[in-house]
């Protein structure tokens, strides 16, 4: 018999070809980045940070940098017609374009995954000023959104080469937003296991959690999802896709109104939700809400909590529980005029799931939202 070693070889530890230390900034394409930029600070909390426009030597685009902790936003617009932001902001309305992650070695992150398969946006290239130096490179993904890999280890100014400090006399309060937990896609019909794939083969990800359309449908509003994690848990990326139901998918009005796949919403991090969505609410976001027969029962599903229920249920945070803890969680109303990417406020006590307990109640709400809307 052979001594070939085969199971002991495929057990062994493999090294991550894509080593990730988190999200870097996630870049909105929008209508008017001056007036979403003042949005973002009103509305969440962030502080101005940096701006590339016409006055820093760029001729088509102006883009203000706003962060609040580890979170930072990069809202861009267009300053001519004809161009990729101009016809992403016609054809998508506001929304994700790039979903900057932070890398030790841009350059190695473009080869290994175009090797594997990715489809290359930009060619690692290196950005300098008196500051120092960023490495970029950057891969496609679902629809017209990019990764884009930061290598900054090298620099040390505000942003990035090509930007200026952005200093404002107008800088409202934080909300206690930390980071981004996770960024959700949505995915064409029997598109999810293609992107899982993608993710696994390309980016060196794996699948931690699947939710099929028994898991997360109400009547209507059916879909699947798979949870897809890099090797250290720092990026987390959700796949969902339409199921078929009697009526209308969430996603399904996500992808028409779109106008393609892309960015459902991203879940912003914090250490005290109570607090955070009661500033968000006062400073005029809108959340999803539950009816109060979800408090009536919930403790019964997840044990024992720290928190007051009451505070939860006069702000409408969602409660569910896993192997190792519970997460709090709400979700915002589209943030634009068309029903397509919002926010999720998340607080981890130890859980690392995504509130699957929480989806039917969840989705009756969203299929409310969508019969408003004349889409269900
Ligand atoms: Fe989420």
């Amino acid at each position: 018999m052979s001594t070939l070693e085969a199971p002991e070889l495929k057990q062994a530890p493999v090294t991550d070809f894509l080593p990730l230390q988190g999200t870097d900034y996630v870049e909105f394409y929008v209508g008017n980045a001056r007036q979403a930029a003042h949005f973002y600070k009103t509305a969440f909390g962030f502080q101005s940070l940096a701006y590339a426009g016409p006055e820093t030597g760029v001729k088509d685009r102006a883009s203000y940098v706003i962060r609040q902790n580890k979170l930072t936003f990069v809202l861009t617009t267009a300053i001519r017609p004809d161009n990729e932001i101009a016809n992403h902001v016609y054809k998508h309305g506001d929304g994700v374009k790039m979903i900057a992650l932070k890398v030790d070695d841009a350059t190695s992150a473009w080869k290994e995954t175009t090797k594997r398969g990715g489809k290359s946006y930009l060619e690692p290239i290196n950005m300098k000023d008196d500051n120092g130096e960023v490495v970029m490179s950057g891969i496609h993904i679902y629809g017209d959104t990019i990764h884009l890999f930061i290598e900054r280890k090298n620099y040390y100014g505000v942003f990035m080469p090509g930007y200026r400090p952005w200093n404002s006399l107008y800088n409202p309060s934080e909300t206690g937003l930390l980071y981004v937990d996770h960024c959700v896609g949505n995915v064409g019909w029997n598109q999810m296991n293609v992107w899982v794939k993608f993710y696994e083969d390309v980016m060196g990800f794996r699948n931690i959690l699947s939710f099929d359309d028994k898991d997360i449908s109400t009547e209507y509003s059916a879909l699947m999802s798979k949870v897809m994690s890099n090797g250290n848990g720092f990026v987390k990326f959700p796949i969902n896709e339409p199921a078929e139901g009697k009526k209308k998918s969430q996603v399904e009005e996500y992808l028409e109104f779109y106008n393609g796949e892309g960015c459902q919403h991203v879940a912003l991090a914090t250490n005290n939700i109570i607090e955070t969505v009661t500033n968000l609410q006062h400073r005029g976001i809108e959340f999803l809400k539950v009816p109060s027969s979800y408090y009536a029962s919930v403790l019964d599903r997840v044990g024992h909590i720290d928190e007051d229920l009451k505070p939860l249920s006069e702000l409408g945070i969602l409660i569910d529980r896993d192997d190792e803890g519970y997460l709090l969680q709400i979700f915002s109303k589209p943030l634009q005029d068309r029903p397509t990417l919002f926010f999720e406020i998340i607080q981890r006590k130890g859980a690392k799931s995504f509130g699957k307990g929480n989806f039917k109640a969840l989705f009756e709400a969203i299929e409310r939202e969508q019969a408003d809307r004349g889409n269900l």
